[in-house]
């Protein structure tokens, strides 16, 4: 009986071996916790579905076939020097994750939109401030990363009525959405966006895309929404930004240190919402199609769904 080891947070463990078990009752689903430490108990593990597994741990295990990521990032196992990358890596594709990132971009783009910042302030000291939001269809958003989910994060922005456009890497056509590829690409883009929302993964070529130069290229007070990776930004040369007005506000939900440490000056800047790395999570019910997909396509040799190619890094 083939055998996977499932390791994530513990209350989604159980979570995650019901919905494979569901979908492939021959399969053996066991719990990290409870592989034991054994020469044989690792010789015996054939597939890892695994969030931030210590390093090492997937270079133990001798005779392991694939690697399926709880998350649709990859840089919970490219922090471990030891991984496997000869190994097929599959990440995570989930309609539930997909959604959920849908909600959390058009919350963070309508946030800034909608001035809720000041409003809550308004609010805090009792004080009916009005404030205008400029027209939706007059307002660009431009999606940084337009994969899996930030097509779909575009696509509901555009429902709401914003105008909306595309940055990826490889040149892409999409039927109502204008996309954008490459530095010249980016280059024509950024100047026209009023929000950008960053949705590439983090690899050596994302590093700090988000830097002094890039800011200054943007329309002044551009709005950011992160919901990609915290490596994505310059955080010295954002709060620059923020402060001279370069940039009108920001929503983060990831950083280059998690948490994110209590004296950073992001917690306090009036210019930023802060959320505690919330922006999309997987649902093992849904993510488990993901995964039994995944090992029936390496069982019967067909190409592997959302396959990791390491050399471009994603
Ligand atoms: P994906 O389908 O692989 O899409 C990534 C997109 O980024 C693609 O359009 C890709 O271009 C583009 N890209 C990659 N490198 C680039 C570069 N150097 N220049 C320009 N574009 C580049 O990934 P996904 O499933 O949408 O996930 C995106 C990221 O979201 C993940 O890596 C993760 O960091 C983040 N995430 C965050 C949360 C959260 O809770 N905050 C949850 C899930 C995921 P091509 O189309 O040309 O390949
Ligand atoms: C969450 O951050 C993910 O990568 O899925």
């Amino acid at each position: 009986m083939a055998k996977i080891i499932v390791s994530d947070s513990a209350d989604l463990v159980d979570r995650w071996i019901a919905a494979i078990k569901d979908r492939r009752p021959d399969i053996e689903a066991v719990p990290l916790a409870e592989l034991g430490d054994s020469d044989e108990a690792r010789a015996s593990v054939d597939y890892a579905l695994v969030w931030q597994p210590d390093p090492g741990f997937l270079a133990s295990l001798p005779n392991l076939k694939l690697i399926v990521s709880v998350g649709a990032g990859l840089d919970h196992l490219t922090n471990d020097p030891l991984l496997p990358r000869h190994l097929p890596t599959v990440r995570m594709v989930d309609p539930g994750l997909t959604q959920g990132m849908s909600e959390y971009c058009a919350w963070g783009v309508l946030s800034l939109h909608r001035l809720f910042v000041p409003l809550l302030n308004s609010q805090a000291s009792g004080a009916w401030q009005v404030v205008h939001a400029p027209i939706a269809s007059n307002t660009r958003v431009g999606v940084l990363g337009f994969g899996v989910l930030g097509s779909r994060a575009g696509e509901a922005l555009q429902a709401l009525g914003f105008q909306v456009c595309g940055w990826s890497r490889s040149a892409k056509q999409h039927d109502s959405i204008p996309l954008y590829s490459g530095d010249d690409g980016l280059a024509e883009m950024l100047p026209t966006c009023d929000y950008l929302v960053l949705l590439v993964p983090a690899t050596p070529d994302t590093f700090h895309l988000i830097d002094a130069d890039f800011l200054a290229r943007c329309k002044p007070g551009v709005g950011i929404v992160n919901a990609g990776r915290g490596s994505l930004i310059d955080d010295d040369a954002l709060l620059e930004a923020l402060d001279s007005g370069q940039a009108g506000g920001a929503v983060l939900d990831v950083f280059h240190q998690e948490p994110l440490p209590s004296d950073h000056p992001y917690w306090q800047h009036p210019k930023v919402i802060v959320t505690p790395h919330v922006a999309a999570l997987t649902y093992p019910e849904t993510g488990g199609e993901h995964v039994v997909a995944a090992i029936n396509a390496l069982e019967t040799g067909e190409p592997l769904p959302a396959l990791v190619n390491w050399d471009r890094g994603y």
